[in-house]
């Protein structure tokens, strides 16, 4: 069970009969995490971030050291009383399929579920690895407005390829906070569709 809440709490996981370390982050990780993250965001499979926001954002992050070197990273960014998102999974490729980033989203997921949060979501490539940790597919349109923060700063805006998932953590709180709003419909290249109900 993962329950390190601050850097000083460390737990220990050994996968591949390598023994990883994971922790909050301290602002010392921050050189290591721009490296991993801002290599993957070059590969166009991930934001880029800059320290100025690593360095806003650092409660956020979770990591995951294999000796001194940083194997992984997440973060868990709250959005509203109920939603939180998971941002900036990371694996070093040198790390890959061994279990990490697992390691990763369910300890970023205890977290939320130590504050509270009902549901929590991710935009992503990698739907697979996420169905496998309990998200499940979601419109874009049913996140709240909020969410869409990023996207705004985002190359790929205007043509966004990310899949939303969510796992929800309280079904019932969940349920009963979803509204049930009728369908919208609009017309699109002269066929009538079903427009993305946008949530604020
Ligand atoms: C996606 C990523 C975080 C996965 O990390 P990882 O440590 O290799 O994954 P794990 O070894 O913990 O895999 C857990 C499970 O997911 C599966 N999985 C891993 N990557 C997958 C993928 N790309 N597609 C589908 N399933 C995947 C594994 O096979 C494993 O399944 P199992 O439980 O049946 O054995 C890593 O590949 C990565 O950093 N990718 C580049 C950055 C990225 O895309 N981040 C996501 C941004 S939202």
């Amino acid at each position: 069970m993962i329950s390190a809440l601050t850097p000083e709490d460390v737990q220990y996981a050994t996968v591949s009969n390598k023994n990883i370390e994971i922790r909050k982050a301290s602002m010392q990780d921050i050189p290591a995490l721009l490296n991993l993250i801002n290599g993957y965001a070059a590969k166009g499979v991930m934001l880029p971030r800059t320290e100025f926001e690593m360095s806003e954002n650092m409660r956020d992050f979770m990591v995951a050291y294999d000796g001194n070197v940083l194997a992984g990273c997440g973060a868990m960014h709250f959005y509203s009383p109920t939603m939180g998102e998971v941002r900036s999974l990371a694996v070093a490729e040198t790390h890959k399929k061994h279990g990490i980033g697992r390691l990763m989203v369910d300890a970023l997921v205890y977290e939320a579920k130590m504050y509270g949060l009902d549901a929590v979501f991710a935009f992503t490539y990698v739907d697979g690895f996420f169905a496998k940790a309990g998200f499940h597919t979601v419109e874009r349109g049913e996140l709240p407005l909020k969410a869409w923060k990023d996207c705004l700063r985002c190359p790929k805006f205007q043509a966004c390829d990310e899949i939303a998932v969510v796992k929800v953590l309280r079904p019932q709180r969940w349920e009963q906070k979803q509204p049930n709003y009728p369908p919208v419909l609009g017309v699109e290249d002269g066929n009538v569709v079903l427009l993305p109900i946008l949530k604020n």
